[in-house]
């Protein structure tokens, strides 16, 4: 019997301080030992979002604390250990550093391997700690600051197929709660209101549906979210009508480019039996994951998503990417340093600003 291998995982790349221990196991998924994350929601709802500099203190009050309860939860010590992972970007630079800085640290005195975590490499894997899934798969990643289409090839091997060319989805819904004084974090309370709305009472727009193959935008939709808001005055009811039909906006323009990325994956793989992930924060709405499952039952593909825990930000999902890394041999130097930005698909377009064509 192999070795099987634990690694200790450190995510501070936003407004979570969170640890993992995960180690694999014989069905080629992960046993969850510890999974702790300390949430800052408390500390930015007043603001509406995130504060940097106040994540950044939070993760340096916390992170301690945090990765004590993780190896005690495991009830491993760090000699158990076979290796740390820490996310290093994209994300906050203040915040990253706390992370990558005590991975390091504990990495060279412990005289342990490091790996540098991409946080969407994260993402990406995610389902993995519960679901074997062999390569190639179509990611439909869903968060706070990314909406992409990718394949992934293989652990490290991406190639995007399409991306927003303005605000991420995660980043719409939280303005839309914000509009709608809805609460924060805003994607959760969307989800949540929009379920007492009439889906159809407000027409949205759905910008670049037909064009641009399945790249997105949603910049337009936030605009006319803010347009209509205005007729809403203090009527209740009203504003969980525009809540609903921003959510079924949201679902017909998903179902919309998630059949075009499909289609695009069949040519470029000729893998005809689509596995389609879905992951990241945004992933944890029920209807989203209804409608594309809808489709998937459609088009003859299969839709996985991980567990809502491993939905939004977490340290499980960064182990598990080192482990993966570890033993492709993927290791990291101790000087490495935290990155603001870091697509997966290094030679993809940069699809933002003046002069895009689409
Ligand atoms: N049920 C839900 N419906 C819609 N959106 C949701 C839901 N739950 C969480 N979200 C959204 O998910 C986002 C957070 O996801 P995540 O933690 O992966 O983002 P992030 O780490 O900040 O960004 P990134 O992963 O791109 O660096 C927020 O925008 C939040 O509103
Ligand atoms: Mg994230």
């Amino acid at each position: 019997m192999t070795k099987k291998i634990i690694f200790l995982g450190i995510e501070t790349s936003c407004d979570e301080t969170a640890a993992a221990v995960i180690k694999e196991n014989e069905k080629g998924t992960a046993d969850i030992l510890s999974n702790v994350i300390s949430s800052q929601i408390s500390e930015h709802k007043k603001f509406g979002g995130v504060v940097p500099e106040l994540a950044a203190r939070a993760h340096l009050e916390n992170i301690e604390y945090v990765i004590n309860s993780a190896l005690d939860e495991s009830k491993l010590s760090l000699d158990d250990i076979d290796g740390i992972a820490a996310t290093a970007g994209p994300g906050l630079i203040v915040c990253l550093t706390i992370g990558l800085n005590i991975g390091k640290s504990i990495a060279a005195f412990s005289n342990k391997p490091f790996i540098a975590v991409n946080h969407l490499e994260g993402h990406a894997l995610s389902p993995g700690l519960e679901t074997k899934i062999e390569f190639p798969y179509l990611l439909l990643l869903i968060s706070g600051g990314h909406t992409q289409f990718l394949i992934v090839k293989g652990i490290n091997q991406y190639e995007q197929l399409g991306t927003t060319i303005d605000d991420a989805l995660g980043e719409a819904f939280d303005k839309t709660a914000k509009i709608l004084n809805l609460g924060y974090p805003g994607g959760p309370s969307v989800e949540k209101f929009s379920k007492l709305g009439d889906k159809t009472f407000f027409k949205l727009p759905e910008p670049i549906i037909n064009r641009a193959g399945c790249n997105l935008s949603f910049a337009g939709l936030k605009t006319a979210v803010l347009r209509e808001s205005k007729k809403i005055n203090n009527n209740e009811q009203m504003k969980y009508d525009l809540a609903a039909s921003f959510q079924n906006t949201i679902n017909n323009i998903l179902y919309k480019k998630t059949k075009i990325a499909i289609e695009m994956f069949k040519k470029k793989t000729q893998v005809q039996k689509v596995k389609l992930i879905v992951a990241g924060g945004v992933a944890a709405n029920k209807t989203i994951r209804k409608t594309l499952t809808k489709l998937s039952k459609e088009m003859k593909c299969e839709a996985i998503y991980p567990d809502i825990r491993f939905c939004g930000d977490n340290a499980a999902m960064i182990a598990w990417a080192g482990i993966k890394r570890y033993k492709i041999k993927l290791l990291d130097k101790i000087n490495i340093e935290a990155r603001s930005r870091w697509p997966l698909d290094k030679n993809a377009p940069y699809m933002k600003g003046p002069g895009l064509k689409l």
